[in-house]
């Protein structure tokens, strides 16, 4: 009998619930915008800091994995598992105070610096410009170099880029020679200076944009390549930077100009724990990463000023959460735990990014391994792949696939006295004619039903996967390194000609339609 009752009372709440919850409508448009979501989007950011570099990619013989000279394989590999299309180096700050000539030809010779900017430890200049072009071409991915403007000059940053492209005679050629590549790397994505605003060098944004001009202009293009050369950008909602730089520098002279905004939970005195924190950090944090679509918004209503063509990119080179470094760490390493929410804030910035595919041609997460919004955690020869991994693992589908026109109102997720938009999503279609569509659920609490047409889809073999987990805080540790992954997803039905998926709570979903 109690059970009988207790039967009933769940159906009667499960009914409830159903009725409560009109599906919600996406309606995904089959005629394509033409825009394509570049893979660039999907770009990944590397700084000599902390242990990103140095017992992050290249590693001494005391660690016991397989490497090609110093650079561990596990990490290559689980970054071409993701297709990781591009990587930023060698800075952040460090980029200005950074003279490439200390980091080519045998190691022995190579000068022992101070890495000012991270915690004053001797920089070895072991790993340079041949090593992470090694790194790139084992990865298989762009390089993009962020060149010294701070403490540089416009003829070193010349001559870096005669040493790297140049295929004929010269001595810059044939010392790239001697080191032992033949034939030029074709580097083509380059930045001149970062954060020139700040760390690169305090400026303001007409003497910078004044810089940029004398600087960009000895870039040359060498046969072969043609250079993308990026303006360093505004920070954050510095909207004047973005005014100034548009106005004084010709669009001919660069191909793209940055943002950076980095997401707190808390301010820059307390960014809040990466691990320890309850729904109200969860809910601010999440509330925070939103702002990039603004940011997005306000900064291409500029471009588009002075550049109605869109033929700048926006570059968000560097992204994600920043927290409070994990206790007994050195704090200037910026060594943070990732959590089930940090995939929540990758996965919506990257349908922010998507949706902005006209403007928004690159960007790359801060920082790939062991520092702030890591993809992946290493200790000694153990490595585990982060939550925010797996993001990028579902959303590769995305990469230079067309991004299809979506229309639906989300749920709100309501805490407290404020709300957000529940659900985030991007559809595309890929070279295959293959449709991927990616939904977030940031609402811990609430599934939702979420309802789209078939109609008019070819092909209709439906297959899925989710991130989700119990906790917002949830973590993979070395001794748990599975707790948060990926798994197939079944949750989704049709119903005549609509898909029917039901949305869990907490969790991000990639479904493949072919
Ligand atoms: O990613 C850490 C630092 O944040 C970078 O070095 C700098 O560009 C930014 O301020």
């Amino acid at each position: 009998m109690k059970s009988f009752i207790a039967l009933l009372f769940n159906s009667v709440l499960f009914i409830a619930f159903v009725n409560a919850q009109n599906p919600v409508q996406l309606q995904i448009s089959q005629e394509s915008q033409e825009v394509k979501i570049s893979r660039n989007i999907y770009g990944h950011f590397s700084e000599h800091l902390g242990r990103c570099i140095y017992d992050g990619f290249w590693i001494d013989s005391s660690v016991q994995v397989a490497a090609k000279d110093r650079i561990r394989l596990d990490i290559v590999n689980a970054l071409k598992n993701i297709r990781c299309p591009l990587l930023r180096w060698p800075g952040g700050c460090f980029a200005d105070q950074y003279h490439w000539t200390d980091g080519v030809g045998p190691r022995e010779k190579r000068p022992k610096r101070v890495n000012t900017t991270w915690g004053m430890v001797t920089e070895d200049n072991s790993f340079g410009t041949q090593e992470f072009l090694q790194l790139c071409e084992l990865i298989g991915c762009e390089p993009y170099v962020a060149g010294n403007v701070g403490t540089g000059s416009p003829r070193e940053m010349a001559n870096w880029l005669e040493y790297l492209n140049f295929d004929g005679n010269s001595q810059l050629a044939n010392e790239r020679r001697a080191n032992g590549h033949e034939k030029p790397y074709k580097v083509s994505f380059w930045g001149v200076g970062n954060e020139s605003w700040g760390c690169g060098g305090a400026m303001i944004p007409s003497y910078y944009s004044d810089q940029y001009r004398r600087y960009a202009e000895f870039c040359k293009n060498y046969p072969g390549t043609s250079l993308k050369k990026i303006a360093s950008g505004s920070n954050v909602d510095d909207y004047n930077w973005t005014e100034v730089c548009m106005k004084n520098i010709p669009l001919h002279m660069m191909w793209g100009i940055s943002l950076h905004f980095y997401t707190l939970a808390g301010n820059w005195q307390n960014k809040g724990s990466a691990t320890n924190f309850g729904e109200d950090e969860y809910f601010k944090a999440v509330k925070n990463s939103l702002f990039m679509n603004e940011l997005i918004e306000k900064h291409s209503a500029i471009m588009d000023k002075y550049d109605p063509e869109k033929k700048v990119s926006l570059c968000v080179d560097e992204w994600g959460i920043w927290t409070d470094v994990e206790p007994g760490t050195n704090p200037a390493f910026l060594h943070q735990q990732n959590s089930m929410r940090d995939a929540i804030i990758a996965a919506s910035t990257l349908n922010i990014f998507n949706n902005h595919a006209e403007r928004v041609r690159l960007a790359c997460l801060a920082q790939t391994v062991n520092v702030l919004q890591s993809l992946i955690l290493t200790k000694g020869d153990k490595m585990i792949l982060t939550p925010t991994y797996y993001v990028f693992d579902l959303y590769k589908v995305h990469q230079d696939a067309v991004r299809l026109k979506l229309n639906f109102s989300s749920p709100a997720y309501n805490f407290g006295n404020d709300k957000i938009p529940a659900i985030s999503s991007t559809a595309s279609k890929d070279s295959n004619g293959v449709i991927h569509i990616t939904l977030v659920n940031t609402d811990p609490h609430h599934g939702y039903p979420v309802s789209t047409s078939l109609s008019g889809f070819k092909s209709q073999n439906i297959s899925g996967k989710v991130l989700t987990s119990l906790h917002v805080n949830d973590v993979n540790t070395f001794e748990k390194p599975d707790l948060v992954k990926t798994a197939d997803f079944k949750g989704f039905k049709r119903q005549g000609d609509q898909l029917v998926i039901e949305l869990p709570p907490l969790s991000i979903v990639m479904l493949q339609i072919k």
